[in-house]
């Protein structure tokens, strides 16, 4: 049922401003039904602040929002939002951190937890459920995290560099299982990171915004790569390289003009 061709999430001239400071300035941009798109950038560009507008956490000083076709006032209902930090609640265990969504949601709790078990399993997570967030790796914690957002079903995804703190291996494996996920019922992801490699390896289509302040979009590139993937194989395909070097190109001018501003 999924329809690129159909808006998901759409930003029409997106200007956000912290008092004197323009952070983003007139971007629009539209993610399509079932499209996997990566916001790539410069740090400090405003990709979070991006995640946030469109999550309806921060309210832009102009501009609009639509979600599958109308105007979006107020948190987004139609989001699931993976924050770049860890935001499991420590004192709960994995099942229970999967199964609180559903709770608020006045699933009773008996198969609410059913749920949140058969989540934890499907991110290779089975036989953890007891165990408290300060007992699991990085990598078992943001399986957790994902599950805890699935779990809702949301029909948009939004990720905010959600592997980077990861070792290689394990962000290979995460990458991979996501792809998996979300060729099962492919929502619209909106995914930020500054890897590029990731972005690539992962998404229908790549969106680079130029360095800070009054950030803009300066490109936006369709992957050409067919799916499945395995990501850590598709790097070493000629048209992964091809597609790469053709985005790296806007990318690096803008990397470096924010190196030399910050550092
Ligand atoms: N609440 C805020 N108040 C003031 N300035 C802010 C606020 N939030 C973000 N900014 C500024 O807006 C700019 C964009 O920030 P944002 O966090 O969106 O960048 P980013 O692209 O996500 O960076 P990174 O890659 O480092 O995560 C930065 O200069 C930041 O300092
Ligand atoms: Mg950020």
């Amino acid at each position: 049922m999924t329809n690129p061709n159909k808006s998901a999430v759409q930003l029409e001239g997106i200007t956000v401003r912290f008092g004197d400071y323009t952070a983003v300035e007139n971007v629009s941009f539209e993610v399509g039904e079932g499209e996997f798109v990566a916001i790539v950038g410069p740090t400090g560009c405003g990709k979070s602040t991006l995640l946030s507008v469109v999550a309806g956490l921060l309210l832009p000083t102009s501009g609009e929002i639509r979600t599958f076709n109308e105007a979006t006032k107020g948190l987004n209902r139609w989001v699931g939002y993976l924050f770049q930090q860890d935001a499991l609640l420590p004192w709960k265990t994995a099942l229970d951190n999967v199964a609180i969504g559903l709770i608020f949601r006045q699933v009773p709790t008996q198969e609410a937890r059913q749920q949140a078990q058969e989540w934890l399993a499907k991110v290779g997570l089975k036989g953890f459920e007891n165990y408290y967030p300060h007992q699991l790796s990085g990598g078992m914690k943001k399986r957790v995290g994902l599950a805890q957002i699935l779990i809702l079903n949301p029909k948009i995804l939004l990720m905010d560099e959600p592997f980077s703190a990861l070792d290689v291996q394990t962000r290979n494996l995460m990458e991979n299982e996501l792809l998996r996920l979300w060729q099962e019922d492919r929502k619209s992801v909106l995914f930020v990171t500054h890897d590029l490699e990731e972005a690539v390896a992962l998404t229908d289509r790549v969106l680079v915004l130029s360095a800070g302040p009054a950030s803009k979009l300066m490109g936006e590139f369709t992957i050409p790569l067919s799916r499945p993937r395995d990501v850590a194989e598709i790097r070493l395909t000629d048209k992964f390289l091809e597609i790469h070097r053709e985005i790296w190109h806007i990318l690096r001018g803008e990397v470096l003009k924010s190196y030399a501003q910050n550092f």
